[in-house]
């Protein structure tokens, strides 16, 4: 019972759209509407700009930080629980039930997940993607290939619940960046141009 609670509230916690809420109170628009049309700080960086964008991806990584650390605050001591209901606040994230299930990507959330349960991990994925992000100057790319790199990072750990959840993760990511995939192959991918 304790268990499907936690699921329920890790799912709501990712529904949260902080990009809408970000771009409606502030802008009053919808930044689904605008840019690439995704709902995360990416777009938010491109539409409304960097303290918009700061917020939204801060946002975004804490809401999987908060559902990762539930079964802590819930006394609920099964290892690979926090793990679990970091991927659920992932698709939470992407299809939020507060914004018609069309939501995000899924980068800063699962970033959040690691940050809880792997901070060193956390910290080296933000390294391979500023690297990543500094040659290449796509912010699609750079989240896809450091999803990648969380793949390999957890073969050597062998952690198994690990290995399972960015799996899992990483499909999510790369699904979700289908359109950004074929931008990029016809070079139509926008290109960050602080870099
Ligand atoms: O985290 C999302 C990012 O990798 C791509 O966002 O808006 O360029 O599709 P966007």
């Amino acid at each position: 019972m304790i268990i499907a609670l936690i699921v329920l509230l890790a799912y709501l916690i990712g529904s949260i759209p902080s990009g809408l809420i970000v771009g409606k109170v502030g802008y009053g628009i919808d930044i689904r509407n605008h840019g690439s049309g995704n709902l995360g700080g990416t777009n938010t960086f491109r539409t409304l700009g960097i303290k918009a964008g700061l917020i939204v991806t801060i946002a975004d990584i804490l809401k999987g930080t908060l559902a990762a650390s539930l079964p802590v605050l819930f006394h609920v001591d099964i290892q690979a629980l926090p793990l679990f209901m970091g991927m659920v606040a992932a698709v939470g994230h992407m299809y939020p039930v507060f914004a018609n299930f069309r939501g995000g990507k899924a980068v800063a959330t699962s970033g959040g997940v690691l940050l809880f349960y792997h901070p060193f991990l956390f910290l080296s994925m933000l390294a391979v993607f500023f690297v990543v992000l500094y040659i290449s100057k796509y912010v699609s790319l750079s989240s896809m290939l450091t999803a990648i790199y969380t793949v390999i990072f957890s073969l050597f750990t062998k952690d198994i619940p690990l290995i399972i959840v960015v799996v899992i993760l990483t499909a999510f990511v790369i699904y979700r960046h289908r359109a950004n995939i074929k931008r990029i192959i016809n070079k139509t991918e926008p290109k960050v141009k602080w870099l």
